[in-house]
């Protein structure tokens, strides 16, 4: 099948777009890349949404309208990304869309049940915005859409759902390896040698770019949107009370099944650190150094609290355990440097997806493609220990394009 990827993830860095062609099933699942590209949003649209995911700020009308126009934008990635790579709309099987998320509310809130009924329900919720029906419309494809929703109804928390693209493409049968994402949120994924879908662990460990891209934002009033490679933080010094003050976050603690995002590492967190930074007289690269050093602590911390601690019986017996990471943090030079430094005493050997034949880049969007291809056939993709749903679902919403006949189906 070819299928095409599209995401915006929590860095708001604009809309990544894969078309893979996708062949066999389970473990035997091959990815082809064709093509990638990350289309950046146009001026402004960034800070909309980032203004729509407050709640104090965001407003219904707004989240209206943006739900529409960003499906316009997911829509003409779409298309440039197939052209990209020279097919037309009717070559294309299916398209995945994740669309935006612009709020995350993974903490169950009790809510009164509908009378005479007495009690309560429990309801946690999500919202990614990007309407697929203009994705649809404009490019005539299936579309699977809205992944999330399903796993929050089977009592999970929606994410993280790389877990199965990770379980596909990295899953080993002699080599324990764990897949880290630093998106803006870093998530990781255990894959125990020979595992079973059921023996994953994954869950967000906290902020992977989000408080760097932040404060760099600030710090530079707004001439640039994230450290470079890391040289700002690399030519400051880690504060250590206030790396302190950042280890004792209270999600740090937190067992998984866990997820987070902006909504406790975003914009108000961000303005009670740079308080607490001006308030000890820190210099902007001392903060910046600091704030990096708290992404590598808070990653090294979890995979001591989470991954190791039990396992290192088995870890030891398995060899060594590969650490691989993607997303953009991964070419954060000073956070790598700082991992590498937290993990000296452990036998871990870090390693980039690159090293496996795969684009770092390009990762998250293939496992929409991955997604909606799962979807279509009908088959369960959320990973329960994972999102601590009760069961396996299928995820998303189908909506048929002009080639729905073509896929099989007669009307
Ligand atoms: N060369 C680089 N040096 C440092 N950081 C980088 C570099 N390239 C990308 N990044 C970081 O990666 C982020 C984008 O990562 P991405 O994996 O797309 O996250 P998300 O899934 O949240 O959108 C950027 O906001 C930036 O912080
Ligand atoms: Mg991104």
């Amino acid at each position: 099948m070819k299928v095409i990827g599209l995401l915006s993830g929590t860095s708001v860095d604009g809309i990544d777009a894969a078309l893979v062609n996708i062949t066999g099933c389970g473990l035997e699942t091959q990815v082809n890349l064709l093509c990638f590209e990350t289309y950046p949003f146009p001026e402004g649209i960034k800070e909309r949404i980032l203004e729509l995911s407050s709640p104090e700020a965001g407003r219904v009308d707004q989240i209206c309208h943006l739900n529409f126009y960003l499906g316009e934008l997911f829509a003409q990635a779409a298309l440039r990304i197939m052209e990209r790579g020279g097919y037309r709309p009717e070559e294309i099987d299916l398209i995945g869309s994740h669309g935006q998320t612009i709020h995350h509310l993974p903490e169950p809130r009790y809510e009164p049940a509908l009378p005479p009924q007495t009690g309560f329900l429990t309801v946690k919720s999500t919202l990614q915005i990007g309407e697929p029906s203009i994705i649809a419309e404009r490019t005539g494809c299936t579309v699977v859409a809205d992944f999330r929703p399903r796993d929050i109804a089977a009592g999970g928390e929606g994410a993280p759902l790389a877990p199965y693209a990770h379980y596909l493409l990295f899953r080993d049968k002699v080599k324990a390896r764990v897949v880290n994402n630093i998106g803006g949120i870093s998530n990781v994924t255990f894959i125990p040698a020979h595992a079973e879908p059921n023996q994953l662990i994954a869950f967000d460990t906290g902020p992977g770019n989000l408080i760097i891209d932040g404060l760099t934002n600030q710090l530079t009033q707004g001439k640039l949107s994230f450290d470079l490679d890391g040289q700002m933080a690399a030519g400051g010094q880690v504060h250590p009370d206030l790396l302190k003050w950042l280890m004792a976050h209270p999600y740090l603690k937190k067992s998984p099944p866990k997820t987070t995002g902006r909504e406790e590492f975003g914009g108000e967190f961000l303005q009670r650190l740079l308080k607490k930074a001006n308030e000890a007289g820190i210099s902007p690269q001392d903060l910046l150094a600091t704030a990096t050093a708290f992404t590598a602590e808070s990653i090294a911390d979890s995979y001591r609290r989470f991954l190791l601690a039990d396992r290192r019986q088995s870890l030891t017996e398995e060899g060594s355990l590969e650490l691989i990471l993607c997303g953009g943090g991964a070419k954060n030079k000073t956070l790598i440097t700082m991992l590498q430094k937290a993990f000296r005493s452990e036998s871990i050997s870090i390693k980039t997806v690159e090293d496996y034949g795969y684009s770092s880049d390009a990762l998250e969007a293939i496992l929409f493609a991955l997604l909606a291809r799962a979807t279509f056939l009908g088959i369960p993709s959320n990973v329960p220990p994972a999102t601590g749903a009760r069961y396996p679902v299928i995820l998303g919403k189908i909506l048929p394009g002009r080639n729905w006949k073509s896929l099989g189906y007669v009307s």
